[in-house]
């Protein structure tokens, strides 16, 4: 029996401009571009063993076997990669992270860039970036820029050949922090699939999807001339823009939680008091604090001193997705 096995590792990202809601649910082709930042020190392991012969795939998460909603959806996007490369295998697939899954740190961000990394790699195909990156986003939308490591655009595009990510900016151009202020580990209620589906159910959503080009076009002025005031608005924008859509949408989804609120609150206020410093929040209760490089260790040790702060996990810029040489016999710590 043969056997092709390929590992692969793969960093979330954080969304400064976000993605929210497709013009095409099943080809995941989303309503507007958006700009992300990788980040670094959290990551996702994956091994896929395609065995000849075999038939149906096997999933295993942090060494528990998955739920078959996790293992429907890991074998749908076998199934596509499966396709490119014209075979018929079934495949072992182990999987680790280091940081917590489905509260809003875009855990299928890098499950899913390492999964079509690993499993295109061990279904023998030699794929470039922008390829695995249209492939990665079909499994998660937001997993097509974690195939790129610093800040990265993917851009929305009419199709599947024209929506992909690339590189904007190395991370080492502007080494930003993102503290990650965990105030929750549950998983959150309403995943991101279901809240894209309902994103054009809110009257805002157009006027958001409108304006995006705009605040695009802002974020990479900003990135480019290293301006974080010019940032902090345009980042703090888009992600109300956003929660105002699912706040609105019918059913309504709200994801924070009071303590989401006061992260928020403090942040402006630091801002206020002249700290370099700015609040982004994705599909959960977590607060993403965005520092300029100099301001990232004070701000880190006040978000420790509020209440509601589970931990708060640090990251610079992250690396692009890349294979490795074998799936390591222990979690990496943090
Ligand atoms: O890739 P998905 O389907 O998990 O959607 C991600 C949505 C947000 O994280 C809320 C925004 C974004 O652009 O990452």
């Amino acid at each position: 029996m043969r056997e092709n096995t390929a590992v692969a590792v793969a960093s979330p990202n954080i969304a400064l401009i976000k993605y929210w809601g497709n013009r095409d649910d099943a080809l995941r082709l989303p309503a507007n571009g958006s700009i992300s930042m990788t980040l670094g020190g959290l990551e996702t392991i994956t091994e896929v063993a395609f065995t000849e012969g075999r038939r149906g795939d096997a999933l295993t998460i942090n060494g528990r076997p998955a739920s078959p909603d996790s293992l429907r959806r890991v074998s749908q996007h076998l199934d596509a990669i499966r396709e490119i490369a014209g075979i018929g295998a079934g495949a072992q697939v182990r999987s680790r992270s280091n940081f917590p899954a489905g509260s809003g740190i875009a855990s299928s961000a890098a499950a899913f860039a390492a999964l079509t990394l690993a499993a295109a790699h061990a279904a023998g195909l030699r794929l470039d970036a922008r390829a695995l990156s249209r492939i990665a986003r079909r499994g998660s939308g937001s997993a097509s820029r974690s195939i790129f490591g610093g800040f990265v655009e993917w851009q929305a595009g009419a199709s599947d050949e024209e929506s992909f990510a690339a590189l904007l900016m190395p991370g080492g151009d502007w080494p930003l922090v993102d503290l990650v202020a965990v105030v929750s580990r549950k998983r959150k209620a309403a995943g991101s699939t279901e809240g894209h589906a309902l994103a054009a159910t809110s009257p805002i959503q157009a006027a958001r999807v409108a304006d995006a080009p705009r605040r695009l076009a802002e974020c990479r002025a900003a990135l480019r001339a290293r301006d974080f005031a010019r940032l902090a608005a345009v980042v703090e924008h888009d992600s109300y823009l956003m929660h105002a859509v699912m706040m609105t949408s019918r059913p309504s989804l709200l994801y924070w939680i009071p303590d989401t609120v006061r992260v928020i609150q403090a942040v402006a206020a630091w801002r206020a008091a002249g700290l370099e410093v700015c609040a982004t929040v994705d599909a959960g209760p977590n607060v993403h604090c965005l520092c300029a490089p100099a301001a990232a260790a004070g701000i880190g040790r006040r978000l420790r001193r509020l209440p509601g702060i589970v931990e708060v996990l640090r990251c610079p810029p992250g690396s692009e997705a890349r294979l490795l040489p074998r799936f390591p016999s222990s979690a990496k710590p943090r």
